[in-house]
């Protein structure tokens, strides 16, 4: 795995992450690797899933997008269902089935009941409701 991420621009040390994973394009992906994430994450190119200086690291449910360039920082959770827009930073919760952007990252809509479970990049993706635990 780590001879791969440095070929195709990732790393993800021992992050515990589900199942359905999808990276889009190369470039420079780095999750902590005491990272918790769910199923169907899709992570786009300049995203760093982080720790703070408090050693914090973020939780985050199924059916997680964060587009280019945004990031999670510290002990925060995130749930089910977000979308986090380019270039947002996240440092605080964010409760299930929404879109956030802006640094620090705010809600700007919630995603309609339809749309639960269903991961922005690749609606066919079947609902995920597996708890994930790590390793
Ligand atoms: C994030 C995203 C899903 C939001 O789409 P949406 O639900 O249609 O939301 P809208 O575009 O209507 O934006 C809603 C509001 O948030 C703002 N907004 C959208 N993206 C934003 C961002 N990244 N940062 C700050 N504000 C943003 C919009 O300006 C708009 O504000 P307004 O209501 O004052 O006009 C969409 O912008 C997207 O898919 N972006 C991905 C782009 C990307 O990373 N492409 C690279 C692929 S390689």
């Amino acid at each position: 795995m780590r001879r791969i991420g440095r070929r195709l621009g990732f790393q993800f040390g021992q992050a515990s992450i589900g199942f359905g994973i999808k990276i889009f394009h190369w470039g420079s992906i780095v999750i902590n690797t005491k990272a918790i994430i769910g199923n169907n994450f899709c992570v786009y190119p300049g995203v760093c899933i982080g720790r703070t200086v408090d050693g914090g690291v973020p939780k985050i449910g199924d059916n997680v997008t964060f587009f280019t360039n945004s990031g999670a920082y510290g002990g925060i959770t995130i749930g089910n269902n977000v979308t986090v827009a380019p270039n947002a930073v996240v440092t605080h919760d964010i409760p299930d089935n929404c879109i956030v952007a802006g640094v620090p990252a705010r809600i700007i809509k919630y995603k309609s009941i339809n749309n639960e479970n269903k991961s922005t990049c690749n609606s066919n993706l079947s609902a995920a409701v597996s708890s994930h635990t790590r390793k």
